[in-house]
């Protein structure tokens, strides 16, 4: 189990570390992890604003000496990561793809136990919302069929009422493939999505479930 305390502080601390703890216990021993979306800035706003994932995963992924993939479209925020991560000592395990994100996802043989959406939206110069949507949509089509049995789907900047915003084909998409919500956490505006059946009956099953996952356990039972 990868000690989450030793973690590097980035933004998203109560939904992605959650789910790194159900990887931890529910994907077995060899998993692989992709984002679209690589951080963009090393200003401390833009670790709150955007939440740092690429952070966060490459330091996980590192912990249990596995792949994760990064792939975002403008080389420059990928030499910024790049050099970032490797200050932070955390860049050996992941790879940075410089693509559009659909296009790789579309053309790539990897199977996946993570997938961390979180590239093109409306914050963009030029891009509006439904620009963002369809983007997302697109990538949550090719995704869907590369997951595998055991994994998890993280969707970023999923507002209150989820029907609006960037993500209001993405979620009707999954859910309509039967990928089931396992939270939505209004703070980090994250949604988590599993195709792992009765995750909820099989957290509450394990003996010692952990600090996290007993806040899980609570959040899903309000
Ligand atoms: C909000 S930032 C990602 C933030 C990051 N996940 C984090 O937590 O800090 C969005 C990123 O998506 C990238 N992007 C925009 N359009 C894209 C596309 N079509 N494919 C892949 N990446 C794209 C941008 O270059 C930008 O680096």
């Amino acid at each position: 189990m990868v000690n989450l305390e030793e973690a590097p502080a980035h933004g998203r601390e109560e939904s992605v570390e959650l789910v790194a703890t159900l990887l931890d216990h529910f994907c077995g021993d060899s998993v692989l992890g992709i984002e679209t979306g690589v951080m963009r800035n090393t200003g401390e706003n833009y670790r709150i604003g955007d939440g740092w994932s690429t952070l966060f995963w490459a330091w996980y992924f590192k912990q249990r000496s596995e792949d994760f993939i990064s792939v975002d479209t403008n080389l420059k925020n990928i030499i910024g990561a790049r050099e970032f991560l490797k200050e932070k000592g955390v860049v050996d395990n992941i790879q940075f793809i410089c693509s559009d994100s659909v296009r790789y996802l579309n053309k790539t043989i990897n199977t996946f136990n993570l997938a961390y959406l979180d590239s093109l939206g409306p914050d963009e110069e030029g891009i509006d919302f439904d620009t963002a949507s369809l983007h997302q949509l697109n990538e949550v089509k090719e995704i869907i069929p590369k997951m595998r049995e055991a994994a998890f789907i993280i969707l970023d900047d999923v507002p209150e009422n989820f029907d609006t915003g960037k993500c209001k084909y993405s979620v009707k998409c999954l859910t309509d493939s039967g990928w089931q919500i396992v939270l939505h956490h209004k703070g980090t505006t994250q949604m988590v999505f599993t195709n792992i059946i009765d995750l909820l009956g099989r957290v509450s099953k394990l003996h010692d479930r952990g600090e996290f996952l007993d806040k899980y356990w609570e959040i899903i039972n309000k």
